[in-house]
C-alpha cells in the first residue's frame, strides 16, 4: 500500500475516533494501568500497538476486531537474527550457537541457541517470543499459542546455507507452519483454526543467508551464475509464491524484516582493505529492499484483506554503525567477541570477550548484541508507530519502548 494512501487513512482514523484502532490502545491502556509492574504494562502496550500499527489500516475495510487479541499469536519465521533454538534439535546442523558465551546476557546465562549474547530483535519488540518448532510435540497444545520456525542459516532459496548440513530452509518453514495448522485444525475445528490464523501476527526476517552464505560466496554457483538484477529477481519471485503460500494458509497479517546493510557486518568489512563497509554489498542490499518494499504493495492491492507491511530497518541499522557513540556505542567495525572470521565468525568457546559487552553493535561477525538489539527495535517500533501520529495524543498515549530490559 502506497505511503500517501497510509497517511490519508490515517487522517481518517484520527478524524473518526470511534473506530476500532483508537479503541483498541485505548482498550489496551485501560487494562495495562491495572497491573503494577512496569514491564508488563509496557510489554502488553507495545504488543497491542504493533498490532495496532500494522492493522488499522485495514480495519476500516474490514471491521474486524483486534481488540479481542490482545496479545495476538505470533508465528515467527526467518534466519539466526530470529532463532530461538530449532538448530539444537538437528544433529548435524553446523549453523548452531549452543557455545558458552551465546547467551551470556540472556536471563540464566546459558547459551539458548540464540544467536547472541542476549535476546533477538523481535524479543526487544515485545512481541510475545513462541517456543522453537521443533522443541514441540507433534499434538502439543503450545501451537495454539504461536511457533517460531526460525532457524539458522536459512534463506529464501533452498540452496542458501547448504554448507551448514542442516537448516529449515523457508519453504522447510513454511512446510511445518501448514502442519501447525494442520494440528490446530484438529484440535479446534476448521473454522477456528482459520479465524486463529486469520488473526495471528506473522514476523518474518529473510534473505541476509542469499546474501552472506550464497551470493557473496565465490565458491558458491548462484555469485557466479547471476548477475544481481537475475539474483534480486530469482529472490522476490521466489518471495511472492512464499508470501502467497502463507496467505494461502490464511495468514493476513504478516511483517515482513527488510535487510540491514550487510556491507558493514564485520564478516564483510574484513574483505575490504582497511575495514570499511563493502558499498557494492550495501547497494545491493538497497535494491533487494526497494523491490521487496514493492512486492509487499502489490500483494496488498492483489489478495483481499491481506495487511502485508515492510519493516525497512536499513537507515537505522547503518545510522547506529555510522554514529555509535550517538546511542552509547563505542564500537561498531569489529565485534565484541573476538572471533576468527576466516572459519565461520561466530564466538567460539576458546574466544576472548571484549570487557565490556555494552560498547559493541557487534557481537559476532554477523549478529548484533544484545544492547544493540535494544536500540534497533526502539527504532523499529517508533518509525511503526510514527505512522500513527496524526492521532490526537489524548486518546492515543505514546508507546514506551522496553527500557526497563
Ligand atoms: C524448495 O524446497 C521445497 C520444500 O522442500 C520445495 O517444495 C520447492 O519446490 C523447492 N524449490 C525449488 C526451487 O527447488
Ligand atoms: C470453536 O470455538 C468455540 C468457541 O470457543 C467452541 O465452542 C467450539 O467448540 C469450537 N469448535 C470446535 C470444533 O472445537
Ligand atoms: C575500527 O575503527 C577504529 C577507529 O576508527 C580503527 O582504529 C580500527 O583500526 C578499526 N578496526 C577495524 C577492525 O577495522
Amino acid at each position: 500500500m502506497p505511503k500517501t494512501r497510509k497517511i490519508k487513512r490515517l487522517e481518517e482514523l484520527a478524524n473518526d475516533p470511534p473506530n476500532l484502532a483508537i479503541y483498541e490502545v485505548i482498550l489496551i491502556t485501560v487494562s495495562s494501568v491495572k497491573l503494577k509492574m512496569k514491564g508488563v504494562v509496557v510489554i502488553m502496550r507495545m504488543v497491542a500497538l504493533v498490532g495496532t500499527v500494522v492493522f488499522s489500516f485495514h480495519m476500516i475495510d474490514n471491521k474486524y476486531s483486534m481488540a479481542l487479541a490482545a496479545t495476538p499469536v505470533t508465528f515467527v519465521f526467518g534466519d539466526s537474527l530470529t532463532e530461538v533454538g530449532n538448530n539444537n534439535f538437528l544433529q548435524y546442523s553446523l549453523a548452531k550457537s549452543n557455545y558458552p558465551w551465546y547467551g551470556v546476557d540472556y536471563p540464566g546465562g546459558q547459551p539458548t541457541g540464540r544467536f547472541t549474547n542476549g535476546r533477538t530483535i523481535a524479543e526487544k519488540l515485545g512481541i510475545s517470543s513462541p517456543p522453537p518448532y521443533l522443541s514441540l510435540s507433534p499434538n502439543d497444545d503450545a501451537v495454539l499459542k504461536g511457533v517460531n520456525y526460525a532457524s539458522g542459516g536459512a534463506g529464501i532459496l533452498n540452496d542458501t546455507g547448504l554448507y551448514f548440513i542442516q537448516r529449515l530452509t523457508f519453504d522447510d518453514q513454511i512446510q511445518y507452519f501448514q502442519k501447525t495448522r494442520d494440528v490446530m485444525r484438529s484440535k479446534i475445528g476448521v473454522e477456528n483454526a482459520t479465524k486463529l490464523c486469520n488473526e495471528a501476527l506473522y514476523f518474518i526476517g529473510i534473505g541476509s543467508n542469499d546474501y552472506v552464505n550464497n551470493y557473496l560466496q565465490p565458491f558458491l554457483a548462484d555469485g557466479q551464475q547471476y548477475t544481481h538484477d537475475e539474483f534480486v529477481q530469482l529472490l522476490t519471485s521466489t518471495l511472492d509464491k512464499q508470501l502467497r503460500r502463507l496467505y494461502g494458509l490464511d495468514a493476513r497479517k504478516i511483517v515482513l524484516h527488510g535487510l540491514g546493510p550487510l556491507g558493514c557486518i564485520p564478516s564483510q568489512r574484513v574483505k575490504s582493505k582497511k575495514g570499511q563497509c563493502l558499498k557494492r554489498v550495501n547497494e545491493w542490499v538497497l535494491e533487494f529492499n526497494s523491490k521487496v518494499k514493492s512486492l509487499i504493495t502489490s500483494l496488498n492491492s492483489r489478495l483481499p484483506k491481506a495487511a502485508f507491511m515492510f519493516a525497512d530497518t536499513y537507515p537505522d541499522v547503518l545510522d547506529l554503525i555510522s554514529n555509535p557513540t550517538a546511542y552509547g556505542f563505542k564500537i561498531s567495525n569489529t565485534s565484541c567477541c573476538n572471533v576468527d572470521t576466516s572459519i565461520g565468525g561466530l564466538c567460539l568457546p576458546n574466544s576472548k570477550l571484549c570487557r565490556n559487552r555494552k560498547d559493541y553493535v557487534f557481537w559476532d561477525a554477523f549478529h548484533p548484541s544484545d544492547a544493540a538489539n535494544q536500540v534497533l527495535a526502539q527504532k523499529l517500533f517508533s518509525s511503526m508507530f510514527s505512522h500513527m501520529n496524526h492521532t490526537p495524543s489524548s486518546i492515543a498515549p505514546v508507546p514506551q519502548p522496553m527500557l526497563n530490559y
